[in-house]
């Protein structure tokens, strides 16, 4: 797109103080369409002057197209600056058509799937009226209670990079001008993730090694992939709230990764440091977000009523405000709204994109390559010659299947999996029971007994289990995050009267199947699998797709077990995994349940059969600028065709500072012909053995390491070698 050429600086000298703070104000477009109507509403209880709408920069949320060109029009004619708005929205896993929760993506360990979905989503957003999303989301997870697992990447950092990575550089792609691209904004900076008791919003603390190590570089990914804004989280870190943390937004954020972007708060998070006790009012409050590098303050209404007199009082220079007034208004022009307010949204765009069959071939394929086999005891794939079908739970016919922060996409356009079985089998006998609902506390097994009966009568018994939608996403934090209700007790009634029973987990995390992972034969981890989800649980049982996501986050045995994650250290007691459903006195565990999780980071099956036949290694010793080369030879010994994520696992096995039992270094996936063998290579160089020593440096030692193939709990072919210094 040609350049604009606006004088930002020319700009901002014509603008007056007030002006200046209004573009460092975010408000939800209900103010705006609110105004119509003599202001009413949340503008008015916010105390903002009708007159003065006209100087905020930038406006959260809409819902379509018609919308955004509306306010935008009645925007400019009123600004006599003629400064855009900036429209912004969380687009997370899709805007119309619905993608896989990120939690289930990340497993797919494709980064060009992930870029796939997120260029499919810039564009219908784009198309709609946005420009500019709050995604992605990288916060470091290992606490299943934490109702907003669903939106992260996962447990480990090296993976969490790579996926924030590919989605900020496919949402705003070479120029954000540009009709099909957004400009993204990474968040929530930082460790909102480690969230005491994996209760949303709760205290964080965590060393700076930890930071360092777990937590940080996910963020420090999408910094250095060019990501345009950061959102700081609503925890406080140590102490200090991450709105206004000095160390995390300068010393971190600016002076040690050179992040040069805008920062914008989270949803009243200025306020919020009212309540957090580090601010006594508004007042207060703006003056530490500000100062500590928070440009816009998101419907706090703050900085609206604050800032011009904190400058005014000398507290703020005007620079300062100049400097961060510059950051907008240069993102607007880089988006070439002065050129084109409207970012070349339009109806007729927006209505031609949204779900069209190119679209919903990418949610299909995203949603299979997501989706995990926990546990196959040979029952799948279905036969498709299969007569008689009985589908039973609550997400049998459910259409709520697109997870939370769905944006746009509504379930009622969602694929069922009765829908997409009875699609794949126009000619077989389905039949569906709910049996019982999906709510917590509800004890009611009146629907059992039909159930049973179908489920006699049946060839194959698909259970449609998990937890509703609104039980995880923002807020949404359980402390028993089983399959709620009796639905444990369903399947294993089920499971006793037909052999021939698979399960589909619906859920926006990890749940804890303890209950049901013994009797029923074959388990099959859905995720939120967004807008075709139904066709891809259908294709997947009966294989027309062959099943390749892995877990990305550990599934505990219980939520007593959390924080459970696979890349922890040793402790000096731990607990050899041979014991693991034994207790052990005076060692590192239980006395009523073993360490591992009942399934593990990098676990995932396949109707293939793949053997990993060797792991080798072409020197043992090797020094800084030299690189090792790891062999990996793995045969596909099934009639099935089928893609396996070859994973590298290392440990530093002496180090000044305890390392993780095992760290995912590189990953490769590989597609097989049936009975192919392959050899997948990886190259292992000095910097991916650095790590932050016990005074945080970022060094690597000499020393020896292993390496291995498999997944984390089950290692294959550990093989030793030396890092000379
Ligand atoms: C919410 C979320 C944040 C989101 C913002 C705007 O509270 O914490 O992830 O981007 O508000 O919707």
């Amino acid at each position: 797109m040609k350049k604009s050429n606006v004088d930002i600086n020319a700009l901002i000298d014509s603008m007056t103080l007030k002006e200046k703070v209004g573009q460092l104000v975010q408000f939800t477009s209900h103010f705006f369409i609110k105004s119509n109507e003599s202001l009413t509403g949340p503008a008015e209880q916010m105390g903002v002057a009708p007159e003065d709408l006209y100087t905020v920069g930038s406006v959260i949320g809409f819902s379509e197209a018609k919308d955004m060109i509306g306010i935008q029009d009645k925007h400019l004619k009123e600004d006599p600056h003629k400064i855009p708005l900036m429209f912004m929205m969380d687009v997370i896993h899709g805007y119309r058509t619905i993608y896989p929760i990120l939690l289930g993506l990340c497993g797919s360990f494709d980064p060009e799937l992930v870029k796939e979905c997120s260029r499919m989503a810039a564009k219908e957003a784009s198309a709609s009226g946005v420009q500019v999303t709050f995604t992605p989301m990288v916060d470091y997870v290992r606490d299943i209670r934490w109702g907003r697992v669903m939106e992260s990447c996962g447990e480990d950092p090296y993976l969490a990079s790579i996926m924030g990575a590919a989605q900020v550089e496919a949402i705003q792609g070479g120029d954000i001008s540009s009709p099909e691209h957004l400009a993204a904004c990474v968040k929530h900076f930082a460790a909102y993730g480690g969230a005491e008791a994996g209760r949303d919003y709760n205290t964080v603390d965590a060393s700076e090694r930890a930071l360092r190590e777990y937590y940080f570089p996910a963020y420090k990914a999408c910094v250095d992939a060019g990501v345009k804004m950061l959102m700081p989280s609503f925890n406080s870190l140590n102490g200090v709230p991450s709105t206004a943390n000095k160390w995390l937004m300068q010393n971190v954020l600016r002076d040690e990764w050179g992040f040069d972007g805008l920062v914008i708060s989270d949803w009243g998070a200025v306020h919020e440091l009212c309540i957090h006790g580090v601010a006594e009012n508004h007042r207060q409050a703006s003056e530490m977000a500000f100062s500590n590098g928070c440009h816009i303050d998101m419907m706090a209404g703050a900085y609206y009523h604050n800032l011009e007199k904190l400058v005014k009082d000398g507290k703020i220079s005007e620079e300062a405000i100049n400097d961060a007034v510059r950051r907008v208004l240069e993102l607007k022009k880089e988006l070439g709204l002065f050129e084109d307010p409207y970012h070349n949204a339009s109806p007729e765009k927006e209505n031609s994109l949204a779900l069209c069959d190119a679209h919903r071939a990418i949610a299909l394929r995203a949603a299979e390559e997501s989706s995990v086999l926990l546990k196959n005891d040979g029952v799948l794939p279905f036969s498709t010659d299969h007569k008689k079908i009985a589908l039973i739970g609550p997400f049998a016919q459910a259409k709520e299947i697109i997870g939370p922060w769905s944006c746009h996409g509504k379930s009622e356009e969602s694929t069922t999996v009765e829908e997409g079985v009875k699609n794949l089998l126009p000619n077989s006998d389905i039949i569906s029971v709910t049996a019982c609902s999906f709510i917590w506390n509800d004890t009611d097994t009146s629907g059992f007994e039909e159930a049973i009966n179908a489920a006699k009568n049946a060839d194959a018994v698909i259970l449609c289990l998990g937890e509703p939608e609104n039980y995880s996403g923002e807020g949404n934090c359980r402390t028993d995050p089983s399959l709620p209700g009796v639905q444990s007790k369903l399947a294993n009634q089920i499971a006793k009267v037909n052999k021939n029973t698979a399960a589909l987990i619906f859920s926006g995390r990890p749940l804890v199947l303890t209950d049901i992972n013994d009797s029923v034969p074959a388990i099959m981890q859905m995720w939120f699998p967004g807008t075709e989800g139904g066709s891809a649980a259908a294709n997947l049982l009966f294989g027309k797709a062959n099943p390749c996501g892995k877990v990305v986050m550990s599934f505990p045995k219980s939520v007593g077990q959390c924080p459970i994650y696979y890349n922890h250290y040793s402790t000096g007691r731990p607990k050899k995994a041979k014991y693991e459903n034994e207790y052990k006195p005076f060692r590192s565990n239980y006395i009523d349940c073993g360490n591992l999780p009942l399934y593990s980071f990098g676990h995932g099956l396949s109707y293939s059969n793949f053997v990993y036949e060797s792991l080798t290694l072409d020197k043992d010793t090797f020094k800084e600028g030299e690189e090792l080369t790891v062999s990996v030879t793995i045969y596909n010994d099934s009639e099935y065709a089928g893609k396996e994520v070859v994973q590298l696992y290392l440990q530093d096995l002496v180090a000044s500072a305890a390392r993780p039992v095992q760290s995912l270094i590189a990953f490769e996936k590989v597609e097989f012909a049936p009975h192919e063998r392959k050899v997948v290579t990886f190259k292992i160089v000095e910097p991916m053995l650095r790590f932050y020593d016990a005074y945080c440096n970022f060094i690597s030692e000499e020393g020896k390491f292993t390496v291995s193939c498999g997944r984390a709990d089950a290692l294959l072919h550990t093989t030793e070698f030396t890092l000379k210094k």
